[in-house]
């Protein structure tokens, strides 16, 4: 399609499939080399393979990582900066939704274990990561939090907790960057209900339609949001037509927050 982000070398978690599966496709439609990271390394070679047959052999690489693991999160990135050449944006997209039930009835180990993915990964992916940033500026970090870092439910501790902690540090790192002198900004994004995988327990709950009718009636647009809403925010992040955008957050919820 176009070249909105090229010569950009991007580092995305979680692109084994939904919402990641997405970015990586779309910065490589505009003009990306993409490096696709998850737990699951086989659905990660297979997306790697597919946006490699649509955009040449050497656009995109897979690579197996627990975004929980800081020495997996080293190699990685080590592995990844050498078959890009560099890397100038690192998507921390990773996260699970995690248990529901209400805080007396939530378990220490899913609080810690959804506090793990979502929250540690956004951590060790800044901290390793910048150094690689730093030295292919203008860099871009975007992190996927959620409409639910904004807004509670009352059966969701661990997700609101998670998501909220992804939104105020990623102003964190961006202030941080900021104050090295480095131009390598750091914005969050908060999607509401997408139509990804993570939806599939409501789905087998109610069924497909009545689960995503449910959801759409919450939403003032009257729908719930395509992996697509979510990537073109994502890329617009990554690319320099948001270069004095830093520490800020992009809400794309079909109108849920404004209410
Ligand atoms: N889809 C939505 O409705 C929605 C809404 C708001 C926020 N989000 C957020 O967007 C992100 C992506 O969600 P999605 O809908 O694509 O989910 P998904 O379940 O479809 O995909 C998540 C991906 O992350 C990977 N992953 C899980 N744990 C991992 C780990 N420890 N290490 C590495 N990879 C791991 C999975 O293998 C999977 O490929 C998440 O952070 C989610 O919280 C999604």
């Amino acid at each position: 399609m176009g070249q909105r982000v090229a010569g950009k070398k991007a580092f995305v978690t979680g692109a084994a499939q939904g919402l990641g599966a997405a970015i990586a496709k779309r910065l490589a439609e505009e003009g990306a080399k993409v490096a696709l990271a998850d737990i699951n390394a086989a659905g990660a070679e297979k997306m790697a393979a597919e946006i490699n047959a649509a955009h040449g052999a050497g656009t995109a690489f897979a690579f197996a990582l627990d975004v929980t693991n800081e020495q997996q999160w080293i190699a990685a990135l080590e592995q990844a900066n050498a078959a890009m050449g560099g890397l100038s944006a690192l998507v921390n997209n990773a996260g699970i939704a995690g248990g529901k039930g209400g805080v007396e009835e939530m378990e220490l180990e899913t609080f810690r274990r959804v506090m793990s993915v979502n929250v540690d990964s956004v951590f060790l992916g800044a901290k390793h990561a910048i150094k690689y940033l730093a030295k292919n500026q203008p860099g871009s970090i975007v992190n996927i939090s959620s409409i639910a870092g904004l807004i509670a439910s009352w059966n969701t501790p661990a997700y609101n907790a998670s998501k909220a902690a992804v939104w105020l540090l990623s102003k964190n790192i961006a202030l941080y960057c900021a104050k090295k002198g480095l131009d390598v900004r750091s914005n969050s994004i908060h999607p509401t209900y997408i139509d990804t995988p993570i939806l599939d327990p409501l789905r087998s709950v109610f069924g497909k339609e009545e689960a995503e009718a449910k959801l759409a009636r919450q939403v003032p647009v009257g729908r719930i949001g395509k992996p697509e809403d979510i990537a073109n925010a994502a890329l617009y992040l990554i690319s320099d037509e948001s270069h004095f955008v830093t520490g800020a957050e992009i809400k794309v919820d079909g109108g849920i927050s404004a209410m």
